[in-house]
């Protein structure tokens, strides 16, 4: 008998105690401690602090970073700077309504800062700087009315400062900085006493705070070169930490963001494929007239394209592999829904685009005019993009490979900023913007797209987004494209092929830098060879001394140290692509 009940027993208790923890964890700990579980839920990485928070305690209490009043029990500081937190902020944050203090500075947080922060009116300090936050500033910040210190400089904020702000009386230390506000900064309140270094390293901000007056129609489109005396003062070091600090930012935020893009086009649109553009008045216009279809041939052909047929995604759009019946394959590129109006400039521009034909261009053949789309057809190249290739199949390319890619890369360069006609800025150079063809042969892409759909708001947030670390400083300041832009994007992808490093790698945003950044300080150093790929070792140090020299004069501070493409060009043919004399000494005397 006895033996009978306790075989039987152990599971049971098994089992209690199994259910008893669950409605620990559900009842137990208190709301805030839920409240901040699921802050730490949204979380994705971390140096491991947050893995001491217990669900199964009571309280958060003494959970780390973590300050609860004594009495109540209620969380009253939340201070977690400085642990490599990345993720979004949960909106349960506005649970912690006793919260006096939060200060997330120094750590990857992305996306919007939660509005449901307006709901902790007991805040006296907020610390967000440093982080990728983007988006707008909640106006509910304005309703923390007892908050004495608002620091969300360092991220990649944009829209303009609130209204609201003007009401917090008690603000007495308040940061803007490097950000990508714009419009009028509120006036007749608070915000009044705060200076210009409140509001550093915005490019479209206007105000009396900083010298920069407001145009009168009170539209937030200015960047008015009235105030360049601040802005010139500044902007040595402040560029070169904006361009780093910011710019790596703006790429996990936006990679974020594409996250979103992508998920909503393949999670919906792109269901039924290509038939929804192409039925119903599209009709098709070829350039070159050396393709052998027709109109009806390459619609019948769009028609069935889906996700299946997906080989890329970008700032733009979707890429899909179009395959004809001869066995020749295009790219089609998809660009979704242009603003009504906006055709006829668009066929003109597509016009221009296509009349250009380049041995080390991607050639656009034509496009497909849909009521709902634009359907681009370009050339496939069968070796994808650069991108691709270098940083998921380095060891295809060996150093060779690559001084002939970026020679390629500045032919065709050189070709629309020279020889064309009208001349072309890329302005968005970038490694996935050059193509392969299947024996490792650059193409430059995407050329004048750029330009093309900058009226469309959407896009000029995704061209940043996927450029970031290509950007000039002075592109990002005043957001004008020039030849000298292209140029130092050039020189920044040709650090990127002989480093084997993103622009905007882990590792030089540790350090709070860009490749450049991280160029800059190695040249102080006298160690630039350093930043060549461990799989180039080998190369002749003089070739690589004259690679790095070109490399540094193209990501120059000052635009006109830059050379220019056809420079370029020629000192890869004169110093570097030709053998050096001690081979010929070498080969001879063997
Ligand atoms: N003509 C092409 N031939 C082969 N693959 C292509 C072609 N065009 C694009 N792709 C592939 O599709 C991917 C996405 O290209 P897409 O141009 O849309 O985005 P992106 O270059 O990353 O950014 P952006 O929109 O700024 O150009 C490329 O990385 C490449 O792999
Ligand atoms: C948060 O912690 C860091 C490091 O411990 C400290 O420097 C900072 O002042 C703290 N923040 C607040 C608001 O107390
Ligand atoms: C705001 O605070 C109240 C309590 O003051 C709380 O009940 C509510 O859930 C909070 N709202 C949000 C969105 O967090
Ligand atoms: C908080 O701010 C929002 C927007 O600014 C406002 O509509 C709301 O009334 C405010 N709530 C409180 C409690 O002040
Ligand atoms: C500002 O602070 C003072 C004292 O620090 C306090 O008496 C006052 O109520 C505060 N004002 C607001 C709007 O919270
Ligand atoms: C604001 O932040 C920027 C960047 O960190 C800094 O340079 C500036 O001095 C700060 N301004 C104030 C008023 O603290
Ligand atoms: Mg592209």
């Amino acid at each position: 008998m006895g033996i009978f009940f306790t075989t039987f027993q152990g599971p049971l208790l098994v089992y209690c105690l199994l259910l008893c923890c669950l409605v620990n964890e559900l009842h137990c700990l208190t709301s805030d401690g839920e409240a901040l579980v699921n802050f730490r839920t949204s979380i994705i990485s971390s140096d491991g602090l947050l893995r001491q928070w217990r669900p199964e305690d009571p309280d958060p209490c003494g959970w780390k970073g973590v300050t609860c009043d004594s009495k109540t029990k209620r969380v009253v500081y939340l201070n977690l700077s400085n642990h490599k937190l990345s993720g979004p902020v949960s909106p349960d944050i506005g649970k912690l309504d006793r919260l006096r203090f939060l200060d997330l500075h120094y750590n990857n947080f992305y996306g919007a800062i939660p509005p449901e922060l307006g709901n902790c009116t007991e805040l006296q300090g907020l610390f967000l700087q440093n982080n990728y936050f983007s988006g707008s500033i909640p106006t509910e910040i304005g309703n923390l009315s007892k908050l004495q210190t608002l620091d969300i400089s360092s991220n990649s904020l944009s829209g303009s400062i609130p209204t609201s702000l003007v009401y917090l009386n008690n603000l007495s230390i308040f940061n803007v900085s490097n950000n990508f506000l714009a419009g009028p900064i509120p006036s007749d309140g608070v915000l009044d006493q705060f200076e210009a270094n409140s509001f550093l390293g915005n490019r479209g901000l206007c105000g009396t705070h900083i010298s920069q007056s407001c145009k009168n129609d009170g539209g937030a489109t200015g960047s008015h070169p009235t105030g360049s005396q601040s802005v010139k003062k500044n902007s040595g070091r402040l560029l070169i930490s904006a361009s780093a600090t910011v710019g790596a930012l703006l790429l996990v935020a936006l990679m974020c963001f594409w996250g979103c893009f992508l998920y909503k086009k393949f999670g919906k649109n792109d269901v039924k494929g290509l038939a929804v553009d192409v039925s119903g008045g599209a009709s098709i216009v070829m350039f070159h007239g050396d393709l052998p279809y027709s109109s009806k041939d390459i619609l019948k052909k769009m028609e069935p394209l889906n996700e299946e047929h997906v080989i890329g995604a970008g700032g733009f759009g979707t890429v899909y592999k179009l395959a004809m019946d001869d066995g020749n394959v295009f790219a089609l590129k998809r660009i979704v829904k242009l603003n009504e109006g906006f055709d006829r400039f668009f066929e003109r521009e597509l016009e221009i685009l296509g009349s250009i034909k380049h041995r080390y261009l991607v050639n656009l053949r034509g496009y497909c005019n849909s009521p709902t789309s634009k359907l681009l057809i370009y050339d496939y190249l069968s070796g994808g993009s650069l991108d691709e290739a270098l940083h998921e199949k380095a060891e295809l390319l060996d150093w060779d490979a690559r001084l002939n890619i970026i020679m390629g890369a500045a032919k065709g360069l050189a070709y629309l900023h020279h020889d064309c006609s009208p001349r072309i800025i890329h302005r968005d150079i970038k490694s996935s913007n050059i193509l392969l063809d299947g024996n490792f042969e650059a193409r430059v892409s995407d050329f004048g797209l750029a330009k093309l759909l900058e009226d469309e708001e959407s896009h000029i947030t995704t061209i940043v987004a996927g450029t970031f670390g290509y950007l000039a400083p002075e592109y990002m300041q005043s957001g004008r494209a020039t030849e000298k832009t292209d140029i130092y994007s050039f020189g920044v992808l040709v650090l990127e092929v002989i480093s084997g490093k993103r622009p905007t790698d882990a590792s030089y945003i540790e350090k709070g830098l860009n490749i450049v950044g991280w160029l800059n300080y190695l040249i102080t150093e006298d160690r630039q060879r350093e930043i060549i790929d461990v799989n180039c070792a080998g190369v002749e140090s003089a070739t690589l001394d004259a690679v790095l020299s070109l490399a540094i004069q193209c990501v120059s501070s000052t635009p006109e140290e830059r050379p220019t493409m056809h420079r370029v060009v020629q000192t890869l043919e004169s110093e570097i692509m030709t053998p050096c004399p001690s081979d010929f000494y070498d080969s001879s005397s063997d």
